[in-house]
């Protein structure tokens, strides 16, 4: 934390003291593949489980899960190593019988999801030079070796996101990692990987360098993605191209496939500036006729530049529009006031459209993202009915712990510590379950490495809120600290 506010500090002094640094606004991927409980892809039909089902966890599933504000289910099975995150404000609902006519009550399994960190499937890009530009979003002219993060870009786990990522090629390395609104450097990464809740995000220890250098060349920064070894495997994800709609397609660099759109490539002098061919084209790009063209720039290498245009709707041919208006631009400026440094550009389009398919329009899905960001340390119970809630708290957790509902007697019973799976069998009766809980109780009695154990918690709630501060989050706790300081 004081080592993030130190660097911000003198970032904000450099600023002051040297106006004339132009300040070029970092690339930042974000990662779209959450484990979030309510992410539909996490559940073996593909729905949610709903309020009668039960909720059932493989004993393997060593994911981290983020949990929804309100939370209802008949029964919850855990695996033996994980993490459920809740909410500030969680309301868990049992049900028992048939309050919700609509839901018959079923089992309903949750599958680890495995997401690659050079499937470019899984990120999502903000930079000033794709456009449109914010908010966060997938586009199609950024080609998939652009999707990944490049070695001076930021790299962003939305707040409220649970999620996990592995690293599928060494070595990577990125500026700056922000996870659920903290900023990580390299000491503080560190820490992180080492932690339990770092073992979940990033399982099997992965080389991940935080370089803390972001580009601040104004002509552009190479993307390490494009060399070749790591383009063969960012594209061993993406094997099987999607048909295309053109019979000219033409090729990308930094894409796996062949695309029906146009792309300029053009060669600079000294002074040359990517912001200010930025300028330019939006210029253009923003014409209402254009709204739906996307557009991505990258520096390619020393020298070169190349923009890529590409038609996202039904009605093709303005990407070709848009892009011979900027080149020509380019090209009076070449021949006139050289304004832009730029020595000669090349162009390559799609011009043989074939059977137009029919697609649709992009609904502009608003991003919530207000709602959940307190994140949470604390288990609130808001339990209707009658309930006591046994927390049993240790200084150090080892490995990861989960929580165990009995469902079958008056209680619910938490148990904060690693639990053993085959013993939580469907059907379990409440008197085989108290023995387990027992049992745990003397083992961490036991351990020294727990320390003197606190004494269990013991809850009796009915109408009350009761708020237990949950020690296993230590990640998710930083930001909600981070945010009230
Ligand atoms: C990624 O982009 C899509 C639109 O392209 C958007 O719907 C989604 O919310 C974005 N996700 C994140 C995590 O930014």
């Amino acid at each position: 934390m004081a080592t993030n506010l130190l660097i911000q500090m003198l970032i904000f002094i450099v600023t002051i003291l040297f106006p004339g640094i132009r300040r070029v606004e970092a690339d930042i991927k974000t990662w779209t593949a959450d484990t979030n409980f309510n992410n539909p892809r996490l559940w073996d039909k593909g729905i949610l489980p709903c309020p009668n089902d039960r909720v059932i966890f493989p004993s393997s599933a060593a994911v981290l899960t983020f949990m929804p504000s309100k939370f209802t289910f008949a029964e919850l099975i855990l695996p033996i190593d994980g993490g459920l995150i809740f909410p500030e404000d969680v309301e868990i609902v049992l049900t028992e019988g048939e309050e919700y006519g609509a839901c018959k009550a079923k089992d309903v399994y949750f599958k680890t999801p495995v997401d690659y960190w050079y499937n470019s499937s899984n990120w999502n890009i903000t930079s000033p030079n794709v456009f449109p530009g914010l908010p966060s979003r997938k586009n199609l002219a950024v080609p998939h070796g652009f999707r990944v993060p490049c070695h001076t870009d930021r790299v962003h786990f939305p707040m409220g996101t649970t999620f996990k990522v592995h690293i599928d090629f060494s070595p990577t390395s990125v500026a700056y990692i922000q996870v659920n609104g903290i900023n990580y450097v390299s000491e503080t990464f560190e820490g992180l990987l080492k932690s339990p809740t770092g073992k979940l995000l990033f399982p099997n220890n992965p080389e991940l360098q935080l370089t803390g250098a972001e580009c601040t060349d104004p002509t552009g920064c190479y993307c390490g993605n494009v060399h070749p070894k790591v383009m063969s495997h960012i594209c061993s994800h993406h094997a099987v191209c999607p048909e295309i709609e053109c019979s000219d397609s033409i090729a990308v660099i930094g894409h796996c496939c062949k695309i029906c759109g146009v792309i300029l490539l053009l060669n600079y002098n000294t002074g040359f500036e990517i912001s200010k061919l930025m300028e330019l084209n939006r210029r253009y790009l923003e014409k209402p006729k254009f709204r739906h063209v996307e557009s991505f720039t990258a520096k390619i290498r020393e020298g070169l530049i190349q923009t890529v245009f590409i038609d996202s709707e039904i009605e093709k041919g303005f990407a070709n529009e848009v892009s011979q208006l900027i080149h020509d631009a380019i090209l009076r400026d070449i021949s006139g006031p050289a304004t832009y440094k730029v020595r000669s550009l090349e162009m390559s389009k799609s011009e043989a459209w074939g059977h137009q398919v029919p697609g649709q329009f992009y609904s502009s899905g608003g991003v919530t993202s207000g709602g959940a960001a307190a994140i949470i340390i604390f288990i609130i119970a808001v339990i209707g009915i009658a309930a006591a809630v046994y927390i049993y708290r240790r200084r150090y957790i080892p490995g990861f712990s989960f929580a165990r509902f009995d469902l079958h007697s008056e209680k619910i019973e938490l148990e904060l510590g690693t639990t053993p799976h085959d013993e939580l069998q469907p059907g379990d009766t409440p008197e085989a379950m108290r023995t387990i809980v027992e049992d745990e109780k003397a083992e961490a009695f036991d351990n020294p490495a727990y320390g003197s154990c606190d004494l269990p918690v013991v809850l009796e709630s009915s109408q009350e809120e009761n708020i237990i501060e949950n020690p296993m989050f230590g990640i998710f706790e930083d930001a909600t600290s981070h945010e009230k300081s």
